[in-house]
């Protein structure tokens, strides 16, 4: 499974990237509200220190304009994935701009139906949103496993990348599925380091190390 960074925290991908983990990044218009910078300085920036694909959303509503948008960001770098809604619109759009050449995230994708619909009109990445489905008491992974079946059912070749990861279990659960990629915060990449396990047992050798006295260096 891909790892993509969700956020548009330059220093955070940095410090990921130097681990060699980062495959690509994720922004919708709330990371870049976050971020606190410019749409167009940001993308530039982090479409320069990574390799993969790095989404920048479009925020029209309508195809023209969305198209518009869509090669305006494109232009910010070479690894652009344009982001598009998976709205009626947004798979005209999708259509248009994947058929030009270009990498389409078809997002806010909330149901097997929707992601179908981006796979037809040629999406490189669907994103179905795992959080805000467990949010509304619902399943956000039952939605990765239907589209992981329909999508081999046929070979579509766009690739199931689930987004709004809240947790290390999200991170899990979407790796034992099959998910493509999956796009999660730094904070939760990071935590998947963590097992309380392993603290507790190199506090033990830490302290039993220090009563040999002993130096490596
Ligand atoms: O990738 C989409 C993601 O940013 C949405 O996450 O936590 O706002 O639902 P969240």
């Amino acid at each position: 499974m891909k790892f993509f960074v969700d956020t548009a925290d330059t220093d955070a991908i940095h410090e990921l990237n130097e681990l060699g983990i980062v495959d690509g990044v994720t922004t919708n218009p709330s990371l870049i509200h976050k971020s606190g910078r410019g749409i167009k300085e940001v993308i530039a920036q982090i479409a320069e220190m990574v390799d993969g694909p790095v989404s920048a959303e479009t925020v029209a509503t309508d195809f023209e304009t969305m198209v518009h948008e869509g090669h305006e960001v494109a232009k910010l770098g070479e690894n652009i994935a344009i982001k598009v809604p998976l709205t009626w619109n947004g798979l005209k759009a999708c259509k248009r701009l994947s058929g030009e050449g270009h990498m389409v995230n078809v997002t806010l994708c909330f149901s097997a139906n929707q992601a179908l619909l981006a796979a037809k009109a040629g999406a490189t990445f669907v994103s179905p949103f795992i959080g805000r489905l467990d949010d509304i008491n619902l399943d956000g992974m039952d939605l990765i496993g239907d589209i992981r079946d329909i999508y081999d059912n046929y070979g579509f070749e766009t690739q199931i990348l689930a987004a709004s990861i809240r947790s290390v279990n999200h991170m899990t659960e979407a790796a034992r599925i099959g998910a493509d990629v999956a796009t999660a915060p730094p904070d939760v990449i990071k935590k998947m380091a963590e097992h309380p396990l392993t603290d507790k047992g190199l506090k033990a050798f830490l302290e039993d190390w220090a009563k040999t006295g002993q130096s490596i260096l």
